[in-house]
């Protein structure tokens, strides 16, 4: 009997169906980010099940068999369809939590209420990773009935907070989510008019250094120049973590050289928005500052705040540390460099109690193969003829390793809709829209260059 197949939509219906599609995502895109899902120790946590229900729904609403995992951790969204006879099978990844918000008096606007200025989109989660869930979800829409693929979507709910529960999450649904192709919208472009494809993350080891030198606070002018007080010497350890060019100074972590890219001076001053007369830290080519070797920033300190602080002594203090991880290095050895390293300079004996926050695995992609060459010429319709170029990111999906290890054979295209400009994870987060069509387009055209190109195949 001959197999019935389902013709693939042309390029040009694509596009009218995506631009049909975009008033409807945008209005859905709004009501996700009004929802503050933030799975980190502390937050209400009720808001990200709100949250995986939204997604839920919006995933019923394209036709999809839906349900709602966890495995201890927060909740996520799986949602399938069968692939047509022959076809491959696309498994569609991204997060539904976003990054707390920080200090609010830094936003221009309510974080949770998006803004449109300046053709931007501005809220927290706008684009880091709500429009991911968002570009999956117009090109399944621009489809309709004729989705051309079977497709898997995978959207975890604590991929801001360390994602712990995630292996064992994968593992309960192995056989649900095994697939030929995986698309991680949760990276970013190269620039503004540049699509890109990202082959490298780094890893992540977060962890919390706690300093203690006095049983009690004393006051500074009884003891104080005979006795130290821990912020002192916890500002001291701290400083240790660099040397005087601003590499890392602790021994035992990979880092490596060779980005295919390099970062002007002039473009990261601005994108990054250095203060007047700051220098930058580290050696080597800027791309392998941010892609190929480790990175040490101290996060947050706990300690009496200036306004309140009395004259004495303070008898204990805590920082919270983020050492990003070369592709290559393994976060479970970093952790222990970096513990030997803090026991190590702790000043003058002070006590020093090292915890683990979370921790993720770096990762490289192989992008070469049938599937890579689906994804960019798919990248080159949507950005109107402009070459993608192949791009680290210093930043960490943990997702992604744990799916290496699992599906070894599966093509990994990691996309996204961050822009230098983006402002992920700070105040003023937003989403550029324009870019944000022309991802939603290129997913659509990737879908169906992959099933131009058949099952399991690299
Ligand atoms: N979307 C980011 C990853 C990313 C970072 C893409 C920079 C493009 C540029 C992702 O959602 C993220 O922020 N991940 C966390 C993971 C961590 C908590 C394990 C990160 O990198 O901080």
């Amino acid at each position: 009997m001959p197999v019935m197949t389902t013709p693939i939509m042309s390029e040009s219906d694509l596009r009218a169906a995506v631009e049909r599609e975009m008033p409807g995502v945008r209005a859905d895109l709004e009501r996700l980010v009004r929802i503050p899902g933030i799975a980190f120790d502390g937050f209400d946590h009720s808001h990200v099940e709100r949250s995986a229900e939204a997604v839920a729904e919006l995933l019923r609403g394209c036709g999809l068999d839906v349900e709602i995992v966890r495995s201890g951790g927060q909740p996520a969204v799986i949602g399938k369809k069968a692939a047509p006879a022959g076809a491959p099978t696309v498994l569609l990844y991204a997060h539904h939590d976003v990054q707390p918000v920080g200090d609010r008096a830094l936003w221009e606007s309510d974080p949770f209420e998006p803004v449109e200025r300046d053709g931007r989109l501005y809220a927290r989660g706008a684009a880091d990773d709500k429009a991911g869930i968002m570009a999956h979800v117009a090109a399944l829409r621009a489809f309709g009935d004729a989705l051309p693929v079977g497709v898997v979507l995978f959207i975890e709910g604590e991929e801001e907070f360390g994602s712990d529960s995630l292996e064992r999450l994968l593992d309960e649904h192995r056989d649900e989510i095994a697939s030929d192709v995986i698309v991680i919208a949760d990276s970013g472009n190269w620039d503004i008019g540049v699509p890109a494809l990202t082959t490298s993350l780094r890893g992540i080891v977060n962890c919390f250094v706690e300093i203690r030198t006095l049983d009690h606070a004393v006051h500074s002018g009884m003891f104080g120049g005979a006795v130290p007080d821990a912020l002192t010497a916890l500002v001291r350890l701290l400083a240790t973590l660099h040397d005087d060019a601003g590499d890392v100074a602790v021994d035992g972590l990979v880092a490596k050289e060779g980005a295919s890219v390099d970062y002007p001076e002039d473009r990261i001053r601005v994108e990054a928005g250095l203060a007047e007369g700051v220098g930058f830290i580290g050696t080597g080519r800027i791309t392998d500052r941010i892609w190929t070797k480790p990175a040490v920033a101290v996060l947050g300190i706990d300690a009496p705040a200036t306004g309140e602080a009395p004259n004495a002594l303070v008898p204990t203090a805590k920082a919270k540390l983020s050492v990003r991880l070369a592709p290559g290095d393994d976060p479970k050895r970093a952790y222990a460099a970096v513990r030997d390293h803090l026991a190590k300079h702790a000043p003058w004996g002070a006590q020093v109690t090292v915890t683990l926050e979370h921790d993720g695995d770096p990762c490289v992609i192989d992008a070469s193969g049938p599937m890579f060459d689906a994804a960019r010429s798919a990248f080159r319709a949507a950005w109107d003829g402009t070459e993608p170029v192949d791009v680290g990111i210093g930043g960490s999906i943990p997702f992604i390793a744990t799916f290496q290890e699992m599906f070894p054979q599966a093509a990994i295209l990691v996309t996204g809709v961050e822009d230098p400009h983006a402002r992920a994870h700070g105040p003023n987060e937003s989403l550029h829209l324009g870019e944000f069509a022309r991802v939603c387009l290129a997913e659509a055209l990737l879908l169906a260059n992959v099933a131009r190109t058949g099952t399991n195949r690299r």
